[in-house]
This record gives structure tokens, sequence and C-alpha cells, in this order.
């Protein structure tokens, strides 16, 4: 089928790779020429495991190209709306901006009796949104339906969820009209269906719902345990304990309940203010009261992380970290991303210079992007250039070659053996047994347990 992508960040850029990869043929389209430029080149903009190789692929077969034009979208049998719903400047709510860029777009173009597509969206959006545009494209002079398609691709995996979904969810306006959609995106995703992929068909409101709900309850359970380590660390028990045992009843499972800084990111953040934004404007709000606490206590993470480490470092939470070298391994909001958008191991280790201690970070991605967000951090190009002086090892997001880290190696490079790990990702046996003072959020350090014994 012909296919038109209007927006090529991490969901569009992936998605028409996909796309072209199931044999349909893919136009991306972008307003960001540099962006444009690079995708045609071959040049993945940000990254992503495993979609460089599949764009070349894709463009080696001819069937991918990205241009600026929106009109290119004319040729197009469906055309997916991939754009960015950031949060608001000045409120919790959701910025609609680019999306009623990318519609109302469609919408002045698609204005011939003879223009028969379908208008897919993609991107987050508060529900109700998309009933307004499928009126406005139902008025349309053609046959112009308008579904709304979630996608619930997480960075890092993108490819693989893109291609092996866990769910695809059509929310169809209608009648004659969500019928016509539904077979053209059963045309687009055959693939995926006669896989196994299970499909489920709902209206409108719905689907939207689908997505912000899932987002919310991954928040939602990140916060949770976060919340129990807190608990923990007030009463002395120990949340890796505690999340290893709960987790073991399939009813809640283990998956994203690993404690540390928190969430982070361009979608769980800025979703579930969204969400509870929009539920309090249908009346709503009391029933998604508890995202606030949800959110509170992900960013109070971020700061009981500093705290530990200022009181690992320096002694106690209120001391000043002024002559302190402190290594942060991680900058990017999660392993094998370069994503900077609300990190918390960013934060934290703003947090930390703004303490005064001396901010050395390397991240496997992110190096460049953390010169430009955040120029009072020194970037190294290594992990032992950053380890090498330092009073505190601290692990911000858990990339594989921190995970694999040789804490006897790394031992003769720091000035002290402290580490702090901020993702639960390290195994404290084998640092203590290398002679490191090793410290996380909400578990007793285990030299100390040692002491107490
Ligand atoms: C999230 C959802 O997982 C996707 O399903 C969704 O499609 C996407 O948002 C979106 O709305 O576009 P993503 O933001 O890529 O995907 O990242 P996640 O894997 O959900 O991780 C989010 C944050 O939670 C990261 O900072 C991660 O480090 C943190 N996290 C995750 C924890 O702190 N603990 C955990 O146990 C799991």
């Amino acid at each position: 089928m012909r296919l038109a992508i209007v927006g090529c960040g991490y969901l569009g850029a992936v998605h028409a790779a996909a796309m072209a990869s199931l044999g349909h043929e893919v136009v991306g389209i972008d307003v960001d020429r540099a962006k444009v430029e690079s995708l045609s080149q071959g040049r993945a903009p940000f990254h992503e495991p495993g979609f460089p190789e599949l764009l070349a692929q894709v463009q080696g077969d001819g069937r991918l190209r990205f241009t600026t034009e929106l009109a290119a979208a004319r040729e197009a049998e469906l055309s997916f709306v991939c754009v960015g719903t950031p949060q608001a400047p000045d409120s919790q709510a959701a910025d609609l901006s680019f999306v009623d860029a990318a519609l109302g777009g469609l919408l002045d173009l698609l204005v011939d009796p003879a223009d028969r597509t379908v208008v897919v969206g993609k991107s987050t959006v508060p529900v109700g949104t998309a009933a307004v545009w499928a009126e406005r494209f139902a008025a349309l002079p053609g046959a112009v339906d308008l579904v709304w398609n979630p996608e619930f691709l997480r960075e890092g995996f993108a490819v693989q969820d893109t291609l092996s979904p866990d769910r695809i969810v059509y929310g169809l306006p209608p009648g004659e009209s969500g019928r016509r959609a539904a077979s053209a995106l059963d045309e687009v995703y055959a693939d995926l269906l006669a896989a196994g992929v299970p499909k489920i068909e709902t209206d409108l409101a719905t689907a939207e719902l689908v997505k912000v709900a899932a987002n919310a309850f991954l928040a939602t359970k990140i916060s949770f345990i976060n919340a129990m380590a807190e608990v923990c660390e007030a009463a002395g028990g120990d949340i890796y304990e505690l999340a290893q045992a709960i987790g073991l009843d399939p009813r809640i499972g283990r998956r994203f309940l690993r404690p540390g800084v928190g969430f982070g990111g361009g979608c769980l953040p800025k979703d579930i203010r969204a969400f509870a934004a929009r539920a309090r404007e249908l009346g709503a709000g009391e029933a998604v009261e508890f995202l606030g606490a949800v959110d509170r206590t992900n960013l109070r993470a971020r700061r009981r992380m500093a705290d530990l480490v200022t009181r690992a470092v320096a002694g106690k939470a209120e001391a000043g970290l002024e002559g302190y070298r402190v290594a942060v391994l991680g900058a990017a909001f999660k392993p094998d991303s370069d994503d900077m958008r609300d990190s918390p191991a960013l934060a934290v280790a703003r947090e930390l210079a703004r303490r005064g201690a001396e901010v050395v970070v390397y991240d496997p991605a992110a190096g460049p992007m953390v010169r430009q967000l955040a120029p009072e951090l020194q970037v190294a190009q290594s992990l032992s250039q950053a380890a090498t002086g330092a009073g505190a090892l601290v692990v911000l997001t858990e990339w594989d070659e921190f995970v694999q880290l040789d804490p006897d190696a790394v031992a003769g490079l720091v000035a002290r053996r402290l580490v702090v790990d901020g993702r639960g990702a390290l195994d404290p046996g084998r640092w203590t047994a290398a002679g490191w003072d090793f410290h996380r959020l909400g578990a007793p350090s285990p030299l100390a347990a040692k002491a107490v014994d």
C-alpha cells in the first residue's frame, strides 16, 4: 500500500521504516529539514538499536523516502500522524499544536471530491481529540476517514515493538467510515495480524484512553515500588527483597517494579499529567487524583537520590559537595537511548553539581546532548575517563556497559571505592567483595548490614 507518515521522530521514523519492511511504499514527512536530510541519507537522527540497519535495508529496496512536503500525503492510501504531544509550557495539559498542524494540514490538502483516504492518528492525545477531527474529515467532499491507532513502542525496543507489538488497537468512528478504515488498516498490518498479534477494535475515545491508561498504569507501578522503597528505608526493610517477593505473585508480576531514581522520558511523565488534566476537564478529576501522588513520588526519587549520594560522599544529606569529584554513569532517561527528555539521571547530575560537586558524566550515547543541555557538567569520553580520580561512582542509567562493569578493574582508577546504584542494576555482593562501599535507595548498605550483624 502507499503510506504517508507525518512526523518522523522516534515513533514516526521507526514506523515508516517498519512499514516499508512489510512491503509498503512509504513516504516520511517532517517539517524539520535537517531530520529529513539525515533520514534520506540513511542516517538515524537518534540512537535506537536496530533502526539504522532497518533504515538501510528498506532504503536499499527503494520503498522509503523522506520529504518536507506535506503534499506528498495526497498520493497515500493511508496517512499516519506520528507527531509529538509534549507538555504545554504553561500547564500540565498536552500541547496539541503539532497534532493540530498535521491534521489541519491534511484537512486542507484532501479537499478533492475524488479523495479516498484514511487518516490514522498514532500520537498520544487527550481523549476527545479524535472525535473532533473525525467530524471535520467526515465533512470533506471525498471519503476521508479518521481512525486512532495508538502506539505502544518503547524506546530502545522500538523496531521490535513496531514489528511484533503486544496488541494493535483500532479506534474507529461509527458506521461505514469505521468499516472502511478498519479494512484498510487490516491490509497495512496483514503480516502482523497473520502472525497472531491480537487486534482490538473499539471506538475513538476508548482507543485514546487505552494508550494513556497503559502509561498511567506503568508509571503507577514504578512509583508504587519507589514509595515502598521509602517505607523500607524508614522501617529498615529491603526494597529489593520486597519487590522480588511481591513480584512472584503472577497477579502483580516482576516487570516495572525496579526501584531507583524513577521514570522519565518523553512519555510517562507528560502523559500522566495530561491524562489528569483532561480528566479534570471532563469532571472525572477525582478518579485519577492518585496520578498526582505518582508524579510527586517519582520526582521525590530524584531528590532522594541526590541526598543519598550526598550522604554517602560527604557524611550527611545537608552537606555541600564542594571539593568532591563525582562520576555519573548514564545521562539518558533509559539505556539504549540518547533521549534526554525529563531524564532523572540528568536531573540528579545537575543537582549534585548545584550542591557543589565536580560532576563528570559518561553516557555511551547521550554525551553530546549533555554538553548542550547542561554546560555546568563535564562530559567524559569513556567510563574510565569519568572514573579516574572520582570520589564516587553513581550509576543513573543502567547501560549494559555499567551493569557488566568489573569492580576490580575500575577500583584502581577511583580516588575512593564508593558506588551508588541509582537503578538497582549492579550486583551488591560483587561490588562489596571487591571492597566497595555500596549504596542504593530503599535497602540498607550491605556493609552497614554486616556491621549490625
Ligand atoms: C513508554 C511505554 O513503556 C511504552 O509502552 C509507550 O509506548 C511509550 O512510553 C510512549 O508513550 O510512547 P518509554 O518511555 O520508551 O515507553 O520507556 P519505558 O520503558 O516505559 O521506561 C520509562 C521510564 O521508567 C524510564 O526512565 C525507565 O528507566 C523507568 N523505569 C522503568 C523504572 O524506573 N523502573 C522500572 O521498573 C521500569
